[in-house]
């Protein structure tokens, strides 16, 4: 007979986050703005909008890694923005950004979001004055602590294991109030995947379907689009991206 080997499933705290390869990472995603973060900066500026200018005392970016622009999008409608990162590496970098300033790369990113929202402030450098970076992970979060919450390529990005992709997305959507607001972008479809030449980091494939069955229960006002597959990027295997707005069930 013969031995068949199953691979074990790689769950999150079998990755070492503190690792995660910064450089690398911007390079490949973030230091020219992909039509995808287009998709993603317009589909989240119009769930910030709904938000009076500064009305939102304090507001949740779960697992920021190094990506400053949804960090940006949030300082229109929030007093404070919460940048929480597991890795050292990611926040080291965010650190550095608040700091000494901004890269020069992540300015185009900022120029698109204000002209969507004129309620940003005027420079990025004010902007970032109103984010602080945290350590912690998904297990840390406070029930009904944040007015709203956003998450991008983390829940489906950081495990093989659905009910631990399913336990992040019910962390995330517990952290803000009742009646706050949820903002998310996903991987579509997208496997354990390489940054460069660098280790294989856990995922897990979802589609819209998957969404649906994990946030329904959780959320009101559900609403799930698509990004086409970016080309633009390496080749992750993902089928595009998915983004996600709902609230916390309440007042
Ligand atoms: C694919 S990266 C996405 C980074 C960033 N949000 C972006 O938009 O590019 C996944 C991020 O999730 C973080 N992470 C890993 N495990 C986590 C957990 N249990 N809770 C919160 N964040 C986690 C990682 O450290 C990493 O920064």
């Amino acid at each position: 007979m013969m031995a068949t080997t199953r691979r074990a499933v790689r769950r999150n705290r079998d990755a070492d986050w503190n690792a995660w390869p910064v450089a690398e990472y911007l390079a490949e995603n973030y230091r020219q703005m992909h039509p995808c973060d287009r998709g993603v900066i317009h589909h989240h500026c119009a769930f910030f909008r709904q938000f009076a200018p500064g009305s939102l005392a304090r507001t949740l970016e779960l697992g920021a890694g190094p990506n400053l622009y949804p960090l940006m999008l949030a300082t229109g409608a929030a007093r404070r923005v919460e940048a929480l990162e597991p890795g050292a590496a990611s926040r080291a970098y965010l650190r550095r950004q608040l700091t000494y300033g901004p890269e020069d790369s992540w300015e185009p990113f900022y120029a698109l979001a204000r002209a969507l929202d004129p309620g940003l402030p005027p420079t990025l450098t004010e902007a970032l004055t109103r984010v602080h970076v945290v350590q912690g992970d998904a297990g840390d979060l406070v029930d009904g602590h944040y007015d709203a919450a956003s998450m991008n390529f983390v829940a489906e990005s950081v495990t093989e294991d659905f009910g631990e992709f399913t336990a992040l997305c019910a962390a995330f959507a517990r952290a803000v109030r009742p009646g706050g607001g949820l903002v998310a972008a996903f991987m579509e479809r997208m496997p354990s995947y390489r940054i460069g030449h660098g280790p294989v980091w856990p995922a897990c494939p979802v589609d819209e379907s998957a969404l649906r069955a994990v946030f329904g229960p959780r959320t009101a006002d559900l609403r799930i689009s698509r990004l086409a597959k970016d080309r633009t990027l390496p080749e992750y295997g993902d089928t595009g991206v998915l983004l996600l707005t709902a609230r916390r069930p309440g007042p």
